[in-house]
């Protein structure tokens, strides 16, 4: 299917000569053992998910019927950060990004959304930021490279328009996908990201968004 092919090219040169794992979905070179060895590991957790046993002073931003959110913040303690860390590298793994160093790394917020199980399965991580570039609705006409090849890069507008918050990382438990994860961790966002203030969608921007990511925020923003 076409979406395989696309997913490959997405991730760059690092994967260049890639293979995409059927069951966890992570794109490694097997002749690589590095890789080789991180898919391994990615794989166990993938399958059997992020265990969340809790902790007393945990933060619990949203309660649910099927769940909660937990927020996490750059202070905590280091097993809560601990947890974060292998959520994130769990996401980057699935995503293909590299690790990026945030500009304000005491100022990120980690949302995590536990399921009923005990398990994580999903995470937002938000920072403060000041402005952000409108993906234009139609991605790059037919013919120009980057429609044909990379799906991932959708043609901004060079105008920046002021923003408060950034999404840059939002991923849900594959197995858990479409039950409403995604838009409940948005929604706790909103309300926690500033004291006292509920963020409109404005001002909230989702960073270099993947194909999913750009239908849900699509269609978050316009509901
Ligand atoms: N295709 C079409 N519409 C979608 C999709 C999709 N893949 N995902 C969400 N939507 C829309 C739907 O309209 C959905 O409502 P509906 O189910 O009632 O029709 C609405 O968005 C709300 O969806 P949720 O159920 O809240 O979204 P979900 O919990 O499934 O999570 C997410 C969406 C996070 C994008 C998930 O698919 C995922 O983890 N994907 C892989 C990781 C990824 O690509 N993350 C985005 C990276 S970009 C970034 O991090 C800034
Ligand atoms: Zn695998």
């Amino acid at each position: 299917k076409k979406t395989k092919d696309q997913l490959i090219i997405d991730a760059g040169q690092k994967h260049f000569g890639a293979t995409v794992c059927k069951s966890c979905g992570m794109i490694y070179t097997a002749s690589n053992p590095e890789d080789e060895m991180q898919h391994v590991q990615h794989h166990h957790r993938f399958l059997e998910g992020i265990k969340y046993v809790g902790w007393k002073k945990e933060r619990v931003v949203a309660e649910f019927w099927d769940g909660k959110i937990v927020l996490v913040l750059p202070h905590d303690p280091s097993f809560a950060i601990k947890k974060v860390e292998d959520v994130q590298e769990l996401v980057d793994n699935e995503l293909g990004f590299q690790q990026v160093v945030p500009k304000c790394a005491n100022k990120i917020k980690t949302f995590l959304f536990i399921s009923d199980e005990k398990r994580v399965v999903g995470c937002l991580i938000a920072e403060p930021i000041k402005q952000a570039f409108r993906v234009l609705s139609e991605p790059a006409g037919p013919g120009s490279p980057t429609s044909t090849e990379c799906s991932r890069a959708w043609q901004c507008s060079d105008v920046p328009e002021p923003a408060v918050c950034g999404i840059s990382r939002i991923w849900v438990f594959r197995l858990k996908r479409r039950k409403r994860i995604a838009r409940r961790l948005v929604d706790t966002l909103r309300n926690c990201f500033m004291f006292g203030c509920f963020l409109s969608t404005d001002e909230i921007a989702f960073s270099d968004p993947t194909p999913d990511g750009k239908l849900f925020a699509t269609k978050y923003c316009n509901t």
